[in-house]
């Protein structure tokens, strides 16, 4: 584990969260989710069910889960369901890496009706802990195809769905300060890469196709949660300052809202002050400067 761990927590707004704070509080009636439906990939456990919590908290009508494993998911729906005020809370078993299954998902939405308002695109690989050589084309790959292709295909299907064609979507993607904090991540080069790429592949989007006003896309790095994830990667509840998973759940749906409109197609911490972010000379930089908090070269603009 790397010795410096200031990058694990980049103060871009004099306040720095580790936990839900008012602005970004699921209850706050600006935040409301009334009248929405919301689908989330990888919500049976970690911060995709923290996030799914949060909408149901922010009342949305429905809210769509999804995971691999069926009983997983199938318990994850009722927990939620129970502890919801009219949400109606649903949990398919869906590998969204699979293209079949992708395709089949958004065949019994279109089918059923159902159309999606805020897509949370959050579960991803994390590949391996292990040098690029000594994984070979292969593994790096599938992490490419999991964190890239099908990210994409689950965001063209949300932006191409014909059901309400012209009411405004929201899309947020769960991204990881391993995009940018790359020796951090060294000992997982696939991870930083293919989240790098698959974070850029909205941002262009965002950038030079579409408006916010068809379809709002917030890029977000969650903060360091104590997750299956986490320990996977060899993490110990002593090795970080860990934030509490009530952060980016509040984040994300602040980010499916009008108020995160200034932010679309950049990437941010869930931990910057979302007030701080808007005001000042940061709210000055976000108006005047295309390239602020987007992906690029170092030393250069644009
Ligand atoms: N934890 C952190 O500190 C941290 C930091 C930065 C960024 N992030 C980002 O946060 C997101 C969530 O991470 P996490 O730590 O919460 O992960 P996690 O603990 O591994 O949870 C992953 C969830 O995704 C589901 N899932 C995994 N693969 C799937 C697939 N192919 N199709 C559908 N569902 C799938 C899992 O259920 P099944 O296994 O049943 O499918 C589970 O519900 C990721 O995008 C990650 O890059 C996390």
């Amino acid at each position: 584990m790397p010795s410096d761990l200031s990058s694990f927590n980049q103060k871009l707004t004099p306040t720095y969260h580790t936990t839900v704070y008012p602005a970004i509080n699921p209850t706050r009636p600006e935040l409301s989710q009334a009248g929405k439906t919301v689908l989330i990939t990888g919500a049976s456990a970690g911060i995709g069910y923290h996030i799914a919590k949060s909408f149901v908290e922010a009342k949305a009508d429905k809210v769509i889960i999804l995971g691999r494993r069926a009983d997983k998911i199938k318990a994850a729906a009722e927990t939620l369901s129970a502890e919801s005020q009219g949400t109606k809370v649903i949990g398919l078993s869906c590998d969204v890496g699979s293209p079949t299954a992708v395709a089949e998902l958004w065949g019994r939405l279109a089918g059923e009706g159902t159309r999606i308002d805020v897509l949370v695109l959050n579960a991803a690989n994390t590949g391996v802990v292990k040098p690029l050589l000594e994984q070979g084309t292969n593994a790096v790959w599938e992490s490419y195809d999991f964190n890239v292709r099908a990210q994409f295909d689950m965001t063209e299907r949300f932006y191409k769905q014909e059901l309400g064609a012209g009411r405004k979507k929201y899309l947020v993607h769960v991204s990881t300060g391993a995009v940018h904090t790359f020796e951090n991540t060294a000992p997982m080069p696939t991870y930083s890469m293919t989240k790098h790429a698959g974070a850029l592949t909205l941002q262009l989007l965002a950038s030079y196709e579409i408006p916010a006003k068809d379809m709002q896309v917030i890029i977000y790095h969650p903060g360091a949660i104590f997750t299956e994830a986490a320990e996977r990667a060899g993490f110990t509840t002593e090795t970080l300052p860990w934030e509490d998973v009530s952060l980016p759940g509040g984040f994300a749906v602040w980010a499916a809202t009008p108020e995160a409109e200034h932010i679309h197609g950049r990437f941010v911490w869930a931990a910057w002050d979302v007030d701080e972010l808007k005001s000042g000379d940061l709210g000055k930089r976000l108006k005047e400067d295309p390239y602020f908090l987007k992906f690029g070269v170092n030393g250069l603009t644009g």
